[in-house]
Parts: C-alpha cells; structure tokens; sequence
C-alpha cells in the first residue's frame, strides 16, 4: 500500500500564520502538524508517500521530511499548482500510485488513539473505504449514513439535517479505479474537483465501505486558529499525562522495524540536545529492554 499526503490549500483560515509558512507546518504542540499524519502512516506499515502541496510550500517540505530514509521510508513531492480540489492529487499522483491500493490522507487531520486505522489498511482489499467519526455536530462536515454491514446510503457535505451523527475524516482507502473516477468528475459549484464526488461514484457501484472509527479513538483538524489551538492542548495533555508522544514517526518507524537499533541511535545523534531527542533516547532503551521496570 502506498499514501499520498495532501498538503497544500491556501489556509486562508488561519491567515495570517499562513503568510509564510503553510497550515500543515504549523507546530501542533511540539511538532509541526504533518508529522502527525505521517506517523499514522508509518504505523500502519506505509513505507512509499506522495507529499504534495504548493509551489510556494513544497521546498520546505523538502527540508523538513527529505527523502525519508533516514526514518526508513520513501518521500517523493509533486506540486499542485492551484488548490483545484482534493480529487485532484489523484489526477498528480497518478504514476507514483501504478498500480496499488493507496491511501489518502490530508495533511491538517490529526489522529490518535487505537489501531483502527492500521487494521483498515491490512484488511482492505477493493473499492473504497472511508472512515465514520461519530461527532456532536454533524451539520459542519461531510456526514455518512451506512446500514449495518458498513455499505454506504449517504454522503451529504454540511447537511441542514444531517441523517447520521457520524462526519467523515479525511483519509480514505482506494484501489486503482480510484484514478480514473478522480479523472471523469467535473468541477463543483465552487471550482473543486471534490473528493466526494469520488466517494460517491465508489457508492453508487456498491464498493464504498464504511468503517466506525471506535469511541477511544481521537480526530481533530486543525484549520481554524481555535481547532489548531484546541489540538495543542489535546497533544499536550496526553503527552504530559502519559509520558508518550503522538505524532512522533521516529519511534513509529523504529517500533514498525523501518529503523535498526543502530539506524535509530545514530537518527538520535543528529539531533541537538533537546527533549524530543530524551524522549526517543528512553523508546530506545524500553524498546531495547534495557529499561525494564525492576
Ligand atoms: P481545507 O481546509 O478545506 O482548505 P485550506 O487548507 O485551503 O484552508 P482554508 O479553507 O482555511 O483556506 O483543505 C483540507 C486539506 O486539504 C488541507 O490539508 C489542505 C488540502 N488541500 C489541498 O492540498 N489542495 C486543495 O486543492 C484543497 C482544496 C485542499
């Protein structure tokens, strides 16, 4: 399974962090906000990620995550030239996909909790499958009713009188047909190529799944400045409670067996003195059973 990572958009809604830096590098707590997807990626065994975003963004991209070996895996980047829509990374990444399942992910959604998301990957097999997150207001996102089975009824982006309390995050599980669908939509009312539209069609031949995201299972966006500050303070909170980071695809990587003992440690002494690197030197050595509680 491969995954294409969405990070582009304008981000006008948190102008004006977003002058010189995009939504998706933006520090959620202690680390910027892409690395959060990223891990779930890598937890779910991912190894090859399309990361693609704006001409202006994409080099800082490149800096931050280079070309991910040295967290065991591959990045590749692609530019979107215009936010034309979320369908249209498909229509980018059209060669980098083949012929795989893939996953797509947005960048400014932020997981955590459970493995609901890893067994998804392992079971799927063909069609669609997105994910239901049950929320109090359904009203402003994406709502999807489903029968018992997990057979999609419906899909209504921001419903006045939405039929299920359960929103759909933005990841999604494809197979290959995911392309040519992607490349038959037209553009929405507001010039989008939508990714709903995709889901839809998935829906109408019968093959879009839907999986119950269970109750201890956390998702946040981040697009708003109270959202973005709110997930802070929900990282924060489990981090500082619970000793254990989120969002963190060093110790994803090494617990995924992507890094050697050795690879990891010598990951560790290209860092700067600093917490983040205390933290994974203590993975490394509760991993390593070295610290084995007496
Ligand atoms: P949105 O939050 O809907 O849009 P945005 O990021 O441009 O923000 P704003 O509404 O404040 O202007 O996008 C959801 C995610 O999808 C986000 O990670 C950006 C990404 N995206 C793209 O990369 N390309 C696109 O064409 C669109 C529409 C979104």
């Amino acid at each position: 399974m491969k995954a294409i990572l969405l990070a582009g958009g304008s981000g006008s809604r948190l102008f004006p962090l977003t002058q010189v830096a995009s939504k998706q590098l933006q520090p959620v707590y202690d680390k910027p906000m892409i690395y959060y997807p990223i891990t779930v990626l890598i937890a779910a065994g991912i190894r090859e990620i399309l990361i693609i975003s704006t001409p202006h963004d994409l080099p800082r991209f490149r800096q931050l995550l280079r070309d991910g070996s040295q967290w065991g895996v591959s990045f590749s980047f692609l530019e979107q030239a215009r936010p034309n829509g979320i369908a249209e990374a498909l229509l980018i990444g059209r060669e980098f996909i083949g012929d795989s399942n893939f996953v797509l992910m947005l960048g400014d959604n932020i997981f955590s909790g459970g493995d609901d998301f890893s067994r998804a990957v392992g079971a799927f097999e063909k069609g669609a499958s997105i994910f239901a997150y049950h929320v109090k207001d359904p009203s402003r996102y994406g709502v999807v009713e489903f029968d018992k089975s997990g057979n999609a009824l419906s899909i209504e982006e921001k419903p006045a009188r939405p039929k299920s309390p359960y929103a759909v995050p933005g990841v999604y599980i494809y197979d290959n047909g995911a392309v040519d669908i992607a490349g038959s939509i037209r553009p929405s009312a507001r010039g989008e190529l939508e990714i709903t539209e995709v889901n839809l069609e998935y829906m109408r031949r019968g093959e879009l799944q839907v999986r119950r995201l269970s109750r201890g299972f956390a998702w946040l966006d981040a697009g708003t400045s109270s959202a973005l500050h709110e997930a802070s303070v929900y990282v924060e909170n489990i981090e500082t409670r619970q000793g254990i980071k989120i969002g963190c695809p060093e110790e994803a990587a090494f617990i995924r067996g992507f890094l050697s003992t050795e690879r990891f440690q010598a990951l560790l002494e290209t860092m700067p003195a600093c917490e983040y690197r205390d933290y994974l030197a203590g993975v490394a050595r509760e991993l390593s059973g070295t610290d084995q509680p007496g």
